[in-house]
């Protein structure tokens, strides 16, 4: 199936909800690793938009990217909790681990803050990291 006819799958199975181009944004960027300007414009033609509001929304995202990321991305949080937690030190360590296996985001709270410092690579969440649980995750990928 070519890229278009995919896009026009995934505007479809949000037909008719309120406020769809969120939830097709983030089917594109499952689907495709980024919202890509040709998406962004089909997008706008398939919602009535302008392909400004349309690039408005992708640009106030950071999780929607222009390319696909090289490598898996792994989110980091740097939010208050985490980093009381030892999380900047963390993120320090672990860089040069880092280096060639995965792409580090930083983000700013992922909801765990008690089990902190927390990360997320794809959808799982990993809490309680310290640098050997960190590495070894890296190392996994
Ligand atoms: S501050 Fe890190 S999860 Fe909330």
């Amino acid at each position: 199936m070519d890229k278009t006819a995919r896009l026009d799958e995934i505007v479809a199975a949000h037909a008719g909800r309120d406020g769809p181009l969120l939830p097709i944004l983030n089917d594109i960027q499952a689907e495709f690793g980024c919202v890509d300007e040709a998406a962004k414009r089909h997008l706008a033609a398939a919602l009535n938009l302008s392909r400004a509001e349309v690039h408005g929304v992708v640009s106030f995202y950071h999780d929607f990217k222009s390319v696909p990321s090289k490598l898996p991305v792994l989110k980091l949080c740097r939010a208050e909790a985490c980093q009381a937690r030892g999380g900047e030190a963390l993120a320090a360590d672990i860089a040069a681990a880092a280096k060639e296996k995965c792409e580090i985001e930083a983000v700013y709270c992922l909801g765990l803050c008690s089990v902190g410092p927390n990360a997320m690579i794809g959808q799982d969440v990993h809490a309680r990291l310290d640098v050997q649980k960190l590495t070894r995750l890296i190392e996994s990928l």
